[in-house]
């Protein structure tokens, strides 16, 4: 199939693109490389530069690849950012996601996986976080996730366009080609492994006085590789209808625990200094995978701490300063 991956020089777009290319099928990216790489883009993969709300460079796009399904995560993804500049994320991934929904019906393209957060679900009422728990997001990103969430099932009502919405947790480590690389980079885990190559003094950890044994937020750390799987899983089970899934391992690490998984993995000391939490930040997120397990047999080939910190450290070692060499 031609598969048209928005965001997809990104960092989990890449990988999703990657495993297309590995399963037979025939990606096209279109990323504004905003914050995607080129140097990301699997060989193999077409690429073309455009914005999201450029409707009739997306729509020449569906229409010269002959788009068959699309794979949607291009968003902006800062929650901090979110909260001072809503307007981007409602015109980035509310107002743009509805202008591909409008060139792909135009185009006849009726599939859809989209890029969702855990965000969505706010501070939980209970744990492990199930998708039937009530969705209150505490912060703007996760309200505009939502939002696109209940676009796709008016959408789904008026036009019979079939979707998958895939509410990640926290997407972590690298396959040997592509890692992962922000500009700011506010991440864990690649923040702590920049230390310990020594480029910066150490890891601020935001808050030690959550309700959490160690004091630090837990969250469940998802491997890019299994989160790729499960948008193929997740593309073949549109044939039979839409569909909602969390993408997580079920597992939970606090922060201090990442901190000794990346000292162990490196053998390299890294400084940690504590600072007040960062504002939005629930103590826990721990999904329930039972759902996408249940209907399409995912289950992460990788929920190990050490193992997923590892193999960012080995892409890591490999592109000291990301994809800017
Ligand atoms: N943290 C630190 N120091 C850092 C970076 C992060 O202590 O330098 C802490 C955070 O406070 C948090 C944990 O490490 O407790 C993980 O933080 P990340 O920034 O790596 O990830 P988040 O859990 O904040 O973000 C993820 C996704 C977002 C999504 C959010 C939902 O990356 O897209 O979960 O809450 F919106």
């Amino acid at each position: 199939m031609n598969i048209l991956v928005t965001g997809g020089a990104g960092y989990i777009g890449s990988v999703v693109a990657e495993r297309l290319l590995e399963e037979g099928n025939q990606p096209v990216i279109y990323d504004n490389l905003s914050e995607g790489h080129r140097d990301a883009v699997p060989p193999g993969a077409s690429l073309v530069v455009g914005e999201l709300a450029d409707v009739p460079s997306l729509t020449e796009c569906l229409r010269t690849h002959r788009v068959d399904a699309v794979i949607h995560l291009a968003a902006s993804a800062l929650v901090g950012e979110s909260m001072v500049n809503p307007s981007k994320y409602i015109r980035n991934n509310v107002l743009a996601g509805t202008d591909l929904l409008d060139a792909m019906l135009s185009c006849g393209v009726k599939r859809i996986v989209f890029s969702s957060s855990c965000a969505v679900y706010g501070e939980p009422v209970t744990l492990p976080i199930t998708e039937d728990l009530p969705t209150r997001p505490t912060n703007t990103y996760g309200e505009t996730k939502l939002a696109f969430e209940r676009i796709l099932h008016w959408y789904e009502v008026a036009h019979g366009l079939r979707y998958a919405s895939l509410r990640y947790f926290n997407a972590a480590g690298a396959t040997a080609r592509l890692g992962e690389d922000h500009s700011p980079e506010t991440h864990l885990i690649p923040n702590v492994l920049i230390c310990a190559l020594g480029l910066v003094p150490h890891v601020e950890v935001f808050g030690e006085d959550y309700p959490t044994p160690d004091g630090t937020c837990i969250r469940d750390y998802v491997h890019v590789a299994d989160l790729a799987n499960a948008h193929i899983l997740a593309l073949g089970a549109l044939e039979k209808g839409s569909s909602l899934y969390n993408l997580g391992t079920g597992c939970g690490y606090s922060v201090l625990e990442v901190l000794d998984a990346a000292r162990a993995v490196t053998g390299r000391p890294i400084k940690a200094q504590v600072i007040p939490r960062r504002p939005g930040d629930p103590a826990v997120l721990v999904a329930s995978p039972e759902r996408i397990n249940r209907e399409t047999a995912w289950k992460p080939a990788h929920t190990d701490i050490n193992s997923i910190v590892e193999s960012a450290w080995v892409w890591r070692l490999a592109h000291p300063n990301g994809y800017e060499q």
